[in-house]
């Protein structure tokens, strides 16, 4: 089972960017933690803040892995092309965030990822992540 989680613009800075909402790990920290829980599986991760690598890496994995855990970030609430990516390939997509993305404001209700998504995990912290790779096994 090959899976890849790829996320989107600020996550790079998770541990040291709005800890209240965020928290305090950084993903590589938590990164770690999953490939050890979840050993049997090959998981792969990529962070971009431009949008167009995120599609390319959607567009290079998007035929050949089982799965792809997206949290596109701000990218969720203005990108008609990653949503457009999505419908492009084949390889099914769990959209993720860590926050509840639906108690906070108005402009983040708004998701060009989640109506070609297999399916939306949020609110969960971290552990969004670790949901959304139990729902490929
Ligand atoms: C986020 C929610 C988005 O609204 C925000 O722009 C992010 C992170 C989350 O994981 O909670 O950068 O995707």
């Amino acid at each position: 089972m090959k899976l890849i989680i790829i996320n989107g613009p600020n996550l790079n800075l998770l541990g040291k960017r709005e800890p209240t909402i965020y928290g305090n790990s950084s993903f590589e920290a938590y990164f770690e933690q999953l490939q050890a829980k979840f050993s049997e599986v090959e998981l792969t991760y990529f962070q971009s803040n431009i949008e167009g690598e995120i599609i390319n890496k959607l567009h290079e994995v998007g035929f050949d892995f089982d799965g792809i855990v997206l949290n596109a970030a701000a990218y969720t609430h203005t990108s008609v092309a990653i949503g457009d990516a999505i419908k492009a390939i084949e390889t099914p997509v769990v959209e993720v965030h860590i926050s509840n993305t639906h108690a906070r404001e108005e402009f983040r209700h708004k998701s060009f990822i989640a109506k070609n998504a297999k399916g939306v995990i949020l609110g969960f912290g971290l552990d969004s992540y670790k949901l959304a790779i139990q729902s490929f096994l």
